[in-house]
């Protein structure tokens, strides 16, 4: 199908993530939400109401926090549906966990395990679909995340073969309207976020925060703010037009 995208992004600029989330279901039938098991999931809360069978993929890096696979189980209950839960090649994970250990990332930087454990499974995942939904908010990073527009091309998982479209739909929301969401409408939640975690990612990698640190603070502690983003959204945080 073919999109105009800048269209389409004037149409959605500053819209509510229902109505980004509508249209992007309205102009897409093989459309996926890509969830980290984190707030995330008002996402799925506001699709399912549109669309009950929505698609719904996580990235099984191996290396979540229990807490955070209970959360996976307790949703895919909640508003019975299939997640379909991605995990690493093997191979390519054996022998890279065999030559550089479980913590590597600690040493020479997450982009290595990242891209094993969660860029090539989705990789893999957004070959099947001809457009996907993230969680991602501007308020998220401000090193990172100021530029995100509701709706664009993928420009880092596209293939020449297949245009891939991204939508944004929490984008505008700032955290304490993703939370007021979440509690107006019974929305289940990680029990991580009863401990002090804001963002969350992998165990090894995502710690919780002190009052006023920013929620990114958090992930990838030991590296710079510039460098928190592991691969899935990173190149490609810019507008469209
Ligand atoms: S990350 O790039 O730093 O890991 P973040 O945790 O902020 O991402 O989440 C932003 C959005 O990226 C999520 O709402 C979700 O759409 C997607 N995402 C992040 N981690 C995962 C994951 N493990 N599985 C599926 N989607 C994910
Ligand atoms: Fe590996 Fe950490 Fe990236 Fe998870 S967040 S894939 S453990 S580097």
């Amino acid at each position: 199908m073919t999109v105009n995208i800048e269209q389409l992004q004037a149409e959605l600029a500053s819209k509510n993530p229902r109505f980004i989330l509508k249209k992007a279901l309205s102009l897409f039938d093989n459309i996926a939400i890509s969830f980290s098991g984190a707030e995330d999931v008002a996402l799925i809360d506001m699709a399912v109401s549109i669309r009950k069978d929505i698609q719904v993929f996580t990235l099984d890096t191996g290396r979540l926090h229990p807490e955070t696979y209970r959360f996976i189980e307790k949703v895919r209950k909640h508003y019975q549906i299939q997640i379909d839960i991605l995990t690493p090649d093997r191979n390519v994970l054996d022998e890279f966990v065999k030559h550089k250990g479980l913590f590597s990332f600690y040493e020479d930087g997450h982009e290595e395990c990242c891209k094993i454990r969660k860029v090539e499974p989705l990789r893999r995942r957004l070959a099947t679909v001809d457009a996907w939904i993230t969680g991602q908010r501007r308020d998220q990073s401000v090193d990172t995340r100021q530029d995100i527009p509701e709706v664009q091309v993928d420009s880092v998982f596209s293939t020449a073969k297949n245009q891939l479209v991204k939508f944004n739909p929490l984008l505008n929301w700032k955290s304490a309207q993703v939370w007021d969401y979440i509690e107006a409408n019974q929305v289940p939640f990680n029990e991580l976020h009863n401990k002090g975690f804001i963002s969350i990612g992998c165990e090894p990698c995502t710690r919780a925060i002190l009052p006023n640190e920013h929620e990114r603070a958090g992930r990838w502690w030991w590296e710079e703010s510039t460098k928190k983003e592991c691969g899935l959204h990173v190149s490609d945080n810019k507008p469209t037009n």
